[in-house]
């Protein structure tokens, strides 16, 4: 195990109604000034936009508002509640919904003490500091951006998606009410699920040793979704499945369960790539390129694969052969993904064989440069990788 320093200072507010304590949760924490972000149409369909309002004017605290926030979230709406924020002098920043909304918030919150480009934070030329405060009413359990540091934009001159990690973009407040995600459409909680889980894997996939507390932490949170998704695919406002799998989702990744280990994120940095350039759904295509990264780099560590196969998805041990337990875990996550309506292909996600090399450069593996830390990759291997995914990596 890894020495670490965890520190996660969000306050969960977990439950039925919960929209209805963002004001006074604001409150609480000295907020005057709300500018409350959301994305296309749900919150605002819902009445949770409504609610929020309500809840904020009766505890005193004002508001603006930005919507328009679109999946795989963008630097130009970030610039304008840069602008808006600063004129109207906020002092929080309330994302409404998943998190694109999330990211896009965290975004603003950074840039808006910064003199630069927020971009600087996203391409690693200066440190997020003193950033405005963000809290959250979480819509939709996928990205775990409700407890992580983490913020993820979309430059749409070259189409870069990028990430900033910092710890002061953690939220001060998530509120977490699991039925408001009883709207989402099954394609939206699939995709959500495909995260979380992959939120896992990166984490699973590890070189570091006596972990066994951590691993366990891991398979609780994908035993979960695997018994969970289908449950609230068949009745969508199955309330006890809708809060395992929100909870879920915020421990998959406010990284409480990889703390104590190196981490790998390639499949995430891959992903990435396909989403810039096709703009499809993180989770879709986390479903599509995490089985063909897992077939790649089996072979590296054949034995916490087959331990992933046996303690998840209940594959028994083969001791003389234990590869085929490790493949038949592999197996068994593309069927999982493909019952729940994920595509598994590359040709499903709408990629093209011819767009390989340019997402491999975009990657940037120069100078040495490898990605991941459990089988670090280099550029032909990531091409190998989305090559594998073109057929399903079967
Ligand atoms: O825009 P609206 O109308 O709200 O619709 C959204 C959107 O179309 C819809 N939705 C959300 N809640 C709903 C709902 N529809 C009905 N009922 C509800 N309750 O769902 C769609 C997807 O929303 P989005 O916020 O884009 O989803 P998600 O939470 O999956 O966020 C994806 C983004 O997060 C990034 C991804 O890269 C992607 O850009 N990530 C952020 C991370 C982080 N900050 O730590 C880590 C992740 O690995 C990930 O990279
Ligand atoms: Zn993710």
């Amino acid at each position: 195990m890894k020495d670490f320093v965890f520190c996660s200072p969000t306050a969960f507010v977990f439950g039925r109604d919960t929209e209805q304590q963002t004001g006074s949760y604001a409150k609480k924490f000295g907020r005057t000034k709300a500018l409350i972000h959301y994305g296309g149409r749900s919150a605002q369909a819902s009445g949770l936009l409504d609610r929020v309002k309500a809840s904020l004017d009766g505890a005193g605290v004002s508001w603006v508002e930005l919507g328009g926030v679109q999946p795989n979230p963008r630097a130009s709406l970030v610039y304008k509640g840069i602008e808006l924020a600063r004129q109207e002098k906020v002092d929080l920043i309330l994302a409404v919904g998943g998190g694109s909304a999330i990211d896009s918030a965290k975004a603003i919150a950074a840039g808006i003490p910064y003199i630069g480009d927020f971009w600087d934070f996203y391409e690693g030329k200066a440190q997020v500091k003193d950033p405005v405060p963000v809290a959250v009413v979480l819509t939709i359990p996928a990205a775990g951006s409700e407890g992580s540091p983490g913020s993820v934009i979309t430059k749409e001159e070259g189409w870069l998606k990028r990430a900033v990690n910092d710890e002061s973009l953690r939220p001060l407040f998530s509120i977490l009410n699991p039925e408001l995600t009883f709207t989402l459409p099954p394609y939206q909680t699939a995709c959500g699920a495909a995260d979380i889980m992959s939120h896992v894997f990166e984490r699973y996939l590890t070189n570091t040793t006596d972990v066994e507390f951590s691993d366990r932490l891991c398979e609780s949170v994908l035993k979960t979704m695997v018994q969970d998704v289908p449950r609230v695919l068949k009745k969508p406002d199955d309330y006890g499945p809708r809060s395992n799998i929100m909870w879920a989702g915020m421990v998959a990744h406010n990284d409480i369960v990889g703390v104590d280990r190196e981490q790998d994120w390639s499949s995430h940095d891959i992903e990435h790539e396909l989403s810039a350039l096709y703009d499809v759904a993180h989770g879709a295509g986390l479903a599509v390129v995490f089985p063909a990264f897992m077939r790649y780099t089996m072979k590296h560590d054949v034995m916490r694969y087959a331990q992933l196969a046996v303690r998840v998805w209940g594959v028994e041990m083969d001791y003389q052969n234990p590869e085929r337990t490790a493949a038949e875990g592999i197996n068994r996550l593309i069927a999982f993904y493909r019952s729940i309506g994920l595509p598994t292909t590359f040709e499903e996600l709408g990629a093209k064989a011819e767009d390989i090399p340019l997402m491999a450069k975009k990657l940037n593996l120069v100078n040495g440069r490898k990605l991941g830390s459990f089988n670090p990759l280099e550029t032909a291997d990531v091409e190998a990788i989305f090559r594998l995914s073109m057929a399903g990596a079967n």
